[in-house]
């Protein structure tokens, strides 16, 4: 069975505790599972920037807010652990060994960030290349890597396929930019790069957009590989 990682963004998984998106997700989560195995790596949401926020606030340093993110990050992998029953490993991965030995149980795994100064994408990047996986996915609130951000430029491009190379130089050259519209951050960009793991960007605020791509080849977004397709599409 092919392994694939998927990248959830707590914005696009939890937008809110109460109008979360957890029982879409899980019902089509559920159905890829019976195709392939999956690890989830689930992100913090605007819940993790106001504990951040809060912390700065009360004078946390930045490692200190890092790791208050961190918590959040698990709290919601904890509550998609709940929906998904029987089907997940019932604890949240705390280390990407954990995460192989989890797997071991052939059930779907779940965790959530792992150290500070970084985010998510980066533990989904080195979760892939620890697992071995076929395919790294980042369901996100935007459908594609965009040319500029898509929210504050109408001329912005959608990028529909770029190497590693291009990404990193697009993450590099949009560090300083407040408020960049960077998808990924710089070590998952790296990440990505050596592992040589290819990358689909899409829109998961339709969770049915995750199905289609896995199970269906039908994608729509930005694939970052070497190749132009990825051949668990084709
Ligand atoms: P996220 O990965 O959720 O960041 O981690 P994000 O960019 O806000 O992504 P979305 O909105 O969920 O898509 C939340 C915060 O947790 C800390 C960071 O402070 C990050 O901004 N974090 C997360 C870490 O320090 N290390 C990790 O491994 C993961």
């Amino acid at each position: 069975m092919k392994k694939i990682v998927i990248s959830l963004g707590g914005s696009v998984l939890v937008p809110s505790l109460e109008s979360n998106n957890i029982s879409r997700y899980v019902s089509v989560l559920k159905r890829i599972a019976g195709e392939c195995r999956i690890f989830i790596v689930v992100g913090g949401g605007g819940e993790a920037r106001r504990y951040i926020r809060v912390a700065r606030e009360l004078g946390a340093g930045e490692a200190a807010a890092d790791e208050l993110g961190i918590m959040v990050t698990r709290l919601n992998a904890r509550l998609l652990i709940a929906g998904l029953g029987d089907a997940a490993y019932p604890r949240v991965a705390e280390t990407y060994t954990e995460a192989r030995e989890f797997a071991e149980a052939g059930k779907i795994v779940v965790m959530g960030g792992i150290t500070p100064a970084q985010t998510t994408d980066a533990v989904s990047a080195v979760l892939a290349e620890s697992v071995g996986a076929d395919l790294l996915i980042n369901a996100t609130s935007v459908n594609g890597i965009y040319s500029a951000d898509p929210k504050k430029d109408a001329g912005a491009v959608k990028h529909e396929h770029l190497t590693p190379q291009e990404l990193l130089d697009i993450i590099t050259g949009s560090r300083m930019d407040a408020g960049a519209n960077t998808v990924l951050d710089i070590v998952a960009g790296k990440v990505i790069e050596r592992s040589g793991i290819p990358l689909l960007v899409l829109d998961g605020r339709d969770p049915e957009n995750l199905y289609r791509a896995i199970v269906e080849g039908a994608f729509v977004g930005t694939i970052v590989s070497e190749e132009s397709s990825t051949p668990l599409l084709s």
